[in-house]
């Protein structure tokens, strides 16, 4: 399909992680926000909370938790996505029952989908209105710190967080691995993987030659180094301690 405008967006994007010294008028902001608002989510739960940051100390703060990650103190807003079964809690207690979803995977797994879903309307109103983002993993470095700051109740997390603002740099989309190994035909089609993935190195090294990134690593060696270990050792600790539990079904 050619010429449509929200797949354009989409075709087109790409994390942006600098920014002009220009605040988000707030009516551009409310328009994204309302974008968001209106996502699905499992069983109309709407058990996820978002908090706006746009304080400049808050925001340096969120990007020293996050790794000292310089983006976020830079773009004007910073938006955490709260996994939010605090909020679903006092609807199940107002219903006449005691919530225990939150005590299973599948309560932590539904809660991090509509998350998922949260962020990317954020991103594609983002882009819709000239805005660039990156999402920010980080912030579960140290889930206790975000918690602290942003004055969470039990039984919320914070999951990931959405830099916005007008973007100082241009670039080009980053490759992505084959449609083909994303978007599998009838059956997943695991035989293609391997061949996939070495083309892919190569296609991905050629990409940071390209915009000049001599630190640049194949897809395959960033995955080694980030997936051989559990990177960010404080997220279970920190959702036990907030009350949620993984032991139920
Ligand atoms: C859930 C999630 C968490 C992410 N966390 C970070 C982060 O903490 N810092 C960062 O700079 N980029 C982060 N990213 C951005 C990814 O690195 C980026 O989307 C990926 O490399 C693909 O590049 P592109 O977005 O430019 O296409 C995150 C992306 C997602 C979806």
């Amino acid at each position: 399909m050619n010429n449509n405008a929200t797949l354009d967006l989409m075709l087109q994007h790409r994390s942006i992680r600098r920014y002009q010294e220009k605040p988000v008028p707030p009516d551009v902001l409310d328009a994204v926000l309302r974008a968001a608002w209106r996502a699905p989510g499992s069983m109309n739960s709407q058990q996820v909370s978002l908090v706006v940051v746009q304080d400049a100390a808050r925001r340096a703060r969120i990007a020293e938790i996050a790794g000292n990650q310089a983006w976020v103190a830079q773009a004007p807003v910073f938006i955490a996505i709260v996994a939010d079964q605090y909020k679903t809690s006092l609807g199940v207690a107002a219903g006449g029952a005691q919530q225990t979803v939150h005590s299973s995977v599948e309560g932590f797994a539904t809660a991090a989908v509509d998350v998922g879903i949260v962020l990317g309307n954020l991103m594609t109103a983002a882009h819709a209105v000239g805005l660039g983002v990156v999402p920010i993993g980080g912030i579960r470095r140290d889930p206790q710190a975000m918690i602290d700051l942003l004055g969470l109740p039990k039984l919320t997390f914070p999951l990931v967080g959405l830099t916005l603002g007008y973007a100082a740099e241009e670039g080009c989309c980053k490759p992505r691995l084959p449609l083909a190994s994303f978007a599998h035909a009838e059956r997943y089609d695991a035989a293609r993987l391997p061949q996939d993935i070495a083309e892919y190195d190569a296609v991905l090294c050629q990409h940071w030659q390209q915009i000049g990134r001599a630190d640049g690593e194949a897809w395959s060696a960033s995955l080694a180094a980030a997936y051989s270990r559990v990177y960010f050792p404080q997220v279970g600790p920190a959702a036990r301690a907030q009350g949620f539990g993984f032991d139920g079904e």
